[in-house]
């Protein structure tokens, strides 16, 4: 832990940890100073001047906040009124050429410009001129759509291009009120992480072609939550709305800082794939083709499993641990073998030094904590063999058709637990819609062994079960993820010491997990 370092803030004290600058320091204890420029990620560039404060300790009248480190002792001034002024001042030099776009920016409702207007000005415009007009609706690539006018040049854009992806396509041109941020002619943006330009940019000059004029941000509801797009598991806020009557619709992925994890940011892949979350979804039974009850389903189910002579189960290596260990206890129950194949979820070469990972699988750690196997040997072999194939909602080609695979499904009855309508469960003979990740909650295991836990943030006219209630019907003995920990820290040692109520926003960065050893 960070020490701390006492401090007065208009005269109060507060402690704050020390090697942070004011303005991390003082948000951390709940105080705002307004910014524009400076990013945690980026750094201070101290072109905005919204963050000048006062120290009373000799040092010039007013210091940018971004760029003054916290000290023992220091007297920090925010709230005198040559402070106001002077942050009054800089908004009405923003505002000057400012559209005043507000009812029809998708930024309206969480933007800086827009909220310190109204924290720290309401002052009239004093403006006589014509407002310089400059370029709107802009491409820039990627997905981003650029607004030259509602652009407060703040730079931060241009630094995450430079600093974070390093792959330098804005810069900005022209002086004073020509100046613009700008992509270079024939050169828009191209890089797997543009999107995040749309998350930091302060206002509405960065907004994303996905999400324009689809919803206001203020009737989202933000839950935390993990994106399933690959092994990295990166912190995500699903942003999702419930009409009356109607089911809940998740319209965007943003990132959610956790240091342990991503940091600050996401990869676009990642933050588009909220999309599958919506589309294409199994809702119904089904028994050979036709829709049925989802407890006619169930009793169809059991008794295709107590005739079965050599059952195997496979379970997708995107399932939470709690639900890779209901389903390996209703294997042991039904004598099944249970595998965790899934080459199909690798794409070689895909990733990058950054986030991407190859392995698009979010909980491939569980099923080696809970030693399950994965081999495809294991998987062809059991398939062979098998009278009965359940697959808990494991997409076997999710990288493309495997035609070996294929053709031994086609010959073998199945039974598909699945939350989307995909190829591979064409061939099962029942079918049971069951929840897919924003719909339940459990834990999961990243490439860098850090246990994150997130919660259910999707509710529905008719909730889809989640796999660990589907295999309490089945006759399992587990009501919900709390009940699943009991013997997974038993069998699991580097899970013995977990409680995973207490596990925080950031995870936990697992120790030992390879001297894990699972019980029979
Ligand atoms: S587009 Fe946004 S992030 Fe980029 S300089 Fe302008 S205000 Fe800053
Ligand atoms: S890097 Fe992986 S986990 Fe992170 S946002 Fe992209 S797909 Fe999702
Ligand atoms: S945030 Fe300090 S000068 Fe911009």
């Amino acid at each position: 832990m960070a020490e701390l370092v006492k401090l007065f803030v208009n005269g109060q004290e507060v402690e704050v940890e020390s090697g942070k600058n004011l303005i991390d320091a003082l948000r951390v204890v709940g105080i705002e100073i307004p910014h524009f420029c400076y990013h945690p990620a980026l750094g201070a560039d101290g072109n905005c001047r919204m963050c000048l404060v006062g120290i009373e300790d000799g040092r010039p009248p007013l210091v940018p906040a971004c760029k003054t480190p916290v000290q023992e002792g220091m007297k920090v001034l925010l709230d005198a009124e040559h402070i106001k002024k002077i942050q009054r001042d800089v908004l009405e030099f923003e505002l000057i050429n400012h559209p005043v776009d507000c009812p029809v920016c998708d930024q309206a409702g969480e933007c800086a410009l827009q909220d310190y207007y109204m924290n720290y000005s309401l002052d009239d415009s004093r403006m006589q001129v014509a407002q310089v007009t400059k370029g709107k609706r802009m491409d820039f690539g990627c997905g981003v759509v650029h607004d030259q006018e509602r652009c407060v040049l703040c730079g931060r854009c241009v630094r995450f291009t430079r600093q974070i992806t390093k792959t330098g396509e804005l810069g900005i041109v022209n002086r004073t009120d020509a100046a613009r941020v700008s992509i270079f002619p024939g050169k828009p943006l191209n890089n797997r992480y543009a999107l995040n330009i749309v998350d930091i940019c302060p206002v509405g000059a960065m907004t994303s072609s996905d999400f324009r004029f689809r919803q206001r941000v203020w009737f989202l509801k933000k839950d935390p939550g993990i994106c399933h797009g690959c092994s990295k598991g990166c912190a995500i806020y699903i942003d999702h709305h419930r009409e009356k009557y109607k089911d809940d619709v998740i319209y965007r992925y943003r990132a959610r800082t956790n240091l342990n994890v991503n940091g600050y940011f996401i990869c676009d892949d990642g933050r588009l794939s909220y999309a599958g979350e919506n589309e294409n979804r199994q809702t119904s039974a089904l028994a050979d083709g036709a829709v049925i009850g989802f407890d006619e389903g169930i009793e169809l189910v059991r008794e295709r499993l107590d005739r079965a002579r050599k059952p195997l189960m496979l379970i997708s290596p995107d399932c939470s641990l709690e639900q890779m260990w209901a389903v390996q206890r209703i294997a042991t129950l039904y004598g099944a073998e249970l595998s965790g194949y899934s080459d199909n979820y690798i794409i070689d070469g895909d990733g990058d030094e950054y986030l991407i990972n190859d392995d698009k699988a979010a909980n491939r750690r569980g099923l080696e904590l809970l030693e399950i196997d994965f081999s495809r040997a294991q998987f062809l072999t059991g398939l062979q063999h098998t009278d009965l194939l359940v697959n808990f909602n494991n997409d076997l080609f999710f990288g493309g058709v495997d035609e070996e695979l294929k053709s031994l499904l086609d010959k073998t009855q199945s039974i598909a637990v699945c939350s989307h309508q995909l190829q591979v469960y064409e061939s099962a003979s029942i079918v049971l819609p069951t929840a897919s990740y924003s719909e339940y909650g459990g834990t999961i295991i990243n490439e860098d062994n850090v246990l994150q836990r997130f919660e259910k943030a999707l509710f529905k006219n008719e909730d889809p079960k989640d796999v660990l209630e589907i295999t309490r019907l089945l006759g399992g003995a587990i009501n919900d993820a709390p009940h699943a920990w009991p013997g997974i820290k038993q069998s699991v040692a580097c899970l013995a010491d977990i409680d995973p109520q207490a596990i925080p926003a950031e995870g936990i960065k697992l120790q030992n997990s390879e001297d894990t050893n699972v019980g029979a």
